[in-house]
């Protein structure tokens, strides 16, 4: 039931406020964070890996910054159908962490059963709480997005999101890295973001002009710079798959590497960057790409807007949160300029070609 919407996928980005309360509540006690049983012993982890595929992938390259940031976790993160056929050696002290929100993915399930029996402990992070994944795992937390029809992934990658930074703080809280105060900041901050969520989804009319200027080009890339580099992958991979649009994401960092050779007056460039620790870099890396005719969409809060100087084609402004939460709030305008792409495109948002809601085969 699309409860009024055009698409499902136009419903699944607007119920994101309820939907991350509701996992959120599933996950925060008046006092702290509670894991399902049989939890998992964070002190004795040694290394962290992550696996899983497209979206998902997204989630565990956005992860690794919070784990390695804020729990100090050596993390590697790589795609399902790599990792499996790569066979890499699993040393004592590591434990696997599969992401998916089916739970039915061929590789993502080929590359858990991998490591049974070699690492210390497997878990997972799933929609559905019945899946392969969920069952074949020591500890299966589930992300509570409810059910997820549209093909392109929206509310479970932000409850992907949202659990795996709830993880991250129970690691960091169990190996001493952030005190209660540390933690009640953080917890506070969170049960705040679906009223900033909405604040987010109130753009949505800047978001939907912008978009239908974007429709009009045949590449588009996207730029960011830490938590705002996975974001951007994941930015490109919704246009590029519900409207067509070829686009590409780099770091920003990476421009001057090869890819600035593409920018022209024709490829706008979707620049995510909050004003956080490293919008001066990405502001710098923004002013080559307009030096050159480039035509920037900035993402950003409303210091940054300011910053930014008037050059810039598009300006989409967020509220402002704490870094960390900038990947699961900056998810919704991205979500929303690949949908009125789309839109724009006249093409099958919830059913886009070629695609299925569930890789069961590889
Ligand atoms: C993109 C998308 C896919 C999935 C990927 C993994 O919008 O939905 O990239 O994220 O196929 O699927 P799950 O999470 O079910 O393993």
């Amino acid at each position: 039931d699309k409860a009024g919407y055009k698409h499902f996928m136009a419903k699944e980005i607007a119920e994101q406020p309820s939907v991350l309360s509701g996992a959120l509540s599933a996950y925060l006690t008046e006092t702290g964070i509670a894991l399902p049983e049989p939890g998992l012993d964070f002190d004795k982890i040694e290394r962290l890996v992550m696996v899983a595929c497209g979206t998902a992938f997204y989630a565990c390259l956005t992860a690794k910054y919070w784990f390695e940031r804020l729990a100090g976790i050596p993390v590697e993160v790589d795609i399902a159908s790599e990792f499996r056929y790569r066979e890499p050696p699993i040393t004592p002290g590591t434990v696997a962490l599969f992401v998916s929100q089916s739970g039915e993915t061929a590789d993502t399930l080929a590359a858990l059963r991998y490591c049974q029996g070699k690492a210390d402990k497997i878990v997972s992070v799933i929609n559905v709480e019945t899946s392969s994944i969920a069952r074949e795992s020591d500890l299966a937390l589930p992300i509570h997005a409810g059910a997820e029809i549209g093909v392109a992934s929206t509310k479970a990658f932000t409850c992907q999101l949202n659990a795996l930074l709830l993880l991250a703080l129970k690691a960091a809280q169990s190996r001493g890295r952030i005190d209660d105060d540390g933690l009640h900041e953080f917890m506070e901050a969170l049960r705040a973001l679906p009223g900033v969520f909405n604040i987010a989804l109130d753009r949505d009319e800047v978001i939907a002009k912008a978009a239908r200027q974007i429709a009009e080009a045949r590449d588009v890339l996207f730029l960011g710079r830490g938590l705002m580099y996975p974001l951007a992958l994941e930015g490109a991979l919704k246009l590029k798959e519900i409207s067509y649009i070829h686009a590409e994401a780099y770091a920003s960092g990476e421009l001057k590497h090869g890819p600035i050779a593409l920018i022209d007056k024709n490829v706008p460039v979707v620049v995510l960057a909050p004003r956080d620790s490293l919008f001066d870099k990405t502001v710098s890396n923004m002013q080559e790409v307009m030096a050159r005719g480039g035509k920037v969409c900035l993402i950003t809060d409303a210091a940054g807007a300011k910053a930014a100087g008037e050059d810039v084609w598009q300006t989409i402004v967020m509220p402002e949160v704490r870094e960390e939460l900038t990947p699961l709030l900056y998810a919704l305008p991205a979500q929303l300029l690949a949908y009125h792409a789309a839109i724009a495109k006249g093409t099958d948002v919830d059913q886009p070609r070629n695609l299925a809601k569930s890789v069961t085969v590889e």
